[in-house]
């Protein structure tokens, strides 16, 4: 017994001597010392042996014992030592920085219309993007049966108390509810979201934003719409921004007019609609009680993606909306 004893200390201590790491030094100490160890089970069959060589033997088993744990306690420092020299951790690194949060490219150009509206003396007024039709067609010259009510051109949200409602499909809604508030003179800019179900392509979505601009005072004429949006159009997007009216037919103003820029639709110049202007149609301003012989005004409505792509050299409009980091870090 003796012998097999001095041989399974010596295989013991090898096997100790190899182990390198944490694990390999657990799993050695469960092996040899743990509770139902291999050292127990020598130590048990001490029952087996004759009772005069028991207190010898078992002296010899309990020094081998000692010696197993000292020789686990020393080579478990040195492998502690090991492990906490080796490079794991370089404090002087500089680290890697989280990513900036930042301003939409959307946000950021409605910061900016914003301000350049504001140096021409236009306010900023708001209204809801859940609208009653009143103030997305009634008072905006749009008769019951105009196409421009069908279900298929709106999104339509059920009734409230007997009233249908509808996600707004323009911001001159907003013209409405700023001359409820506010008695003429007046001059106001709103910027939000209004809904369409247009089909995706590369320059229509089914949400996007307008600008809408509203100036009634004593006296204001189509020139002064025009000389405001090309000013606009400079001041925004360079002495070199083309811009051009068009004809064209809106309810709620009389002339009216489209306006077009020249941008890079898929690398291609073309002239593309910013939006639609006009002179206040009398009728508007009567449902709103303002006296159409004593007041006149302009009124415009520009899409804000556009704007934006044109300013920002964006050639799709649906990346404004994918929320890809790589395109939206470039701005
Ligand atoms: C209007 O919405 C009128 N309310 C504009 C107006 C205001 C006229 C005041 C007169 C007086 P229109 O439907 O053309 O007009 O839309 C205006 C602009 O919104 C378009 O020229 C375009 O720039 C943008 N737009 C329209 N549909 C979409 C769409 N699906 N996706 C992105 N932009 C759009």
């Amino acid at each position: 017994m003796l012998a097999e004893a001095t041989r399974f200390e010596e295989e013991c201590l090898t096997a100790l001597a190899r182990a390198s790491d944490g694990a390999a030094m657990e799993a050695w100490r469960t092996r040899v010392l743990g509770g139902s160890g291999a050292l127990k089970s020598l130590m048990a069959r001490l029952r087996e042996v004759p009772k005069a060589e028991k207190p010898a033997i078992g002296q010899r088993l309990n020094e081998m014992k000692l010696r197993l744990e000292a020789a686990y306690g020393a080579r478990l420092a040195e492998v502690g030592r090991a492990a906490s020299t080796g490079p794991t951790i370089d404090i002087t690194e500089p680290g890697i920085p989280p990513p900036d949060g930042r301003r939409h490219v959307l946000m950021r150009t409605i910061d900016e219309i914003v301000e350049v509206f504001g140096r021409m003396g236009f306010s900023v007024a708001e209204g809801p993007e859940v609208e009653d039709e009143w103030h997305n067609f009634t008072a905006l010259n749009i008769p019951e049966g105009h196409p421009a009510r069908d279900a298929t051109d709106n999104f339509y949200m059920g009734e409230d108390a007997g009233a249908r409602r509808l996600l707004r499909t323009q911001t001159s809604t907003v013209q409405i509810r700023a001359l409820e508030r506010q008695k003429p003179p007046l001059r106001i800019i709103a910027t939000g979201r209004v809904y369409r179900p247009d089909t995706h392509d590369a320059t229509h979505y089914s949400m996007f934003h307008q600008i809408e601009g509203l100036y009634v005072d004593r006296g204001v004429t189509m020139v002064d719409l025009k000389s405001t949006l090309f000013h606009f159009a400079r001041a925004y997007f360079g002495a070199e921004a083309e811009v051009r009216m068009r004809p064209s037919f809106f309810p709620f103003t009389e002339p009216s007019a489209e306006v077009d820029m020249k941008m890079q639709v898929k690398g291609e110049w073309k002239w593309v609609e910013l939006g639609g202007c006009g002179m206040v149609d009398p009728n508007v301003l009567r449902a709103v009680g303002v006296d159409p012989e004593q007041w006149t005004g302009f009124a415009f409505g520009l899409g804000i993606e556009r704007i934006a792509m044109r300013r920002y050299g964006i050639s799709d409009i649906r990346w404004l909306f994918e929320n890809d980091a790589r395109f939206l870090r470039q701005f």
